[in-house]
């Protein structure tokens, strides 16, 4: 098995207070020192998608599709916006569709609130559209909105922190079994 497993998290909010995020750093926080999980922080400077636009003239995006397609695998976490996927994630997985960033990519998408369930079906289905391998038992609902909406609130949750250690040990398992 690889010594370091790579994980890139992707917050899909802007919010500075965003629980999302904060689920996110959580995820690097219980982390066993096995798996390094860095957070993609550069989504506000993220342009608009325009197909005219080659990527590769934006370096901030093509550094993120080098990083993903290096990665062992994609944690996103995503807040429902009227129905939908936040417009800024779209956004980044407009840019990514034609690149190979996500292509037989394991990914696990997180819902932070146990009433949104649209932006968790739409991320699902554009992320398999994208040949992602999404990863049912690392894709979970907890519940962060509320009391919990802190790093620190997370952490002092044990059973959270044991659902967020049990969605990483779904990306060990993976490297065990490419290893056998
Ligand atoms: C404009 C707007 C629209 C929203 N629409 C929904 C929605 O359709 N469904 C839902 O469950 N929550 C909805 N919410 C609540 C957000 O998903 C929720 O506040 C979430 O925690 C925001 O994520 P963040 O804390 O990571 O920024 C909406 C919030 C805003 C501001």
């Amino acid at each position: 098995m690889k010594q370091t497993i790579h994980l890139i998290a992707i917050s899909g909010s802007l919010r500075a207070a965003s629980c999302n995020t904060a689920l996110l750093r959580a995820v690097q926080a219980v982390a066993p020192s096995q798996i390094k999980v860095t957070l993609f922080e550069q989504l506000a400077q993220v342009p608009p998608f325009n197909p005219d636009i080659d990527i590769e003239t934006v370096p901030l995006l093509a550094q993120l599709r080098d990083q993903i397609v290096a990665a062992d695998g994609v944690f996103i976490a995503s807040p429902e916006y009227a129905h939908g996927v936040s417009g800024v994630m779209k956004n980044l997985l407009d840019w990514l569709v034609s690149t190979p960033a996500f292509v037989n990519k394991p990914v696990a998408t997180l819902n932070a609130s146990p009433r949104a369930h649209h932006a968790f079906a739409a991320l699902k289905e554009s992320l398999t559209m994208m040949s992602a391998l999404w990863l049912e038992t690392a894709s979970i609902t907890v519940s962060v909105i509320g009391e919990t909406t802190t790093i620190e609130a997370i952490l002092c949750n044990p059973r959270l922190c044991a659902e967020l250690r049990k969605a990483l040990a779904v990306f060990t398992e993976l490297q065990l079994e490419v290893a056998v």
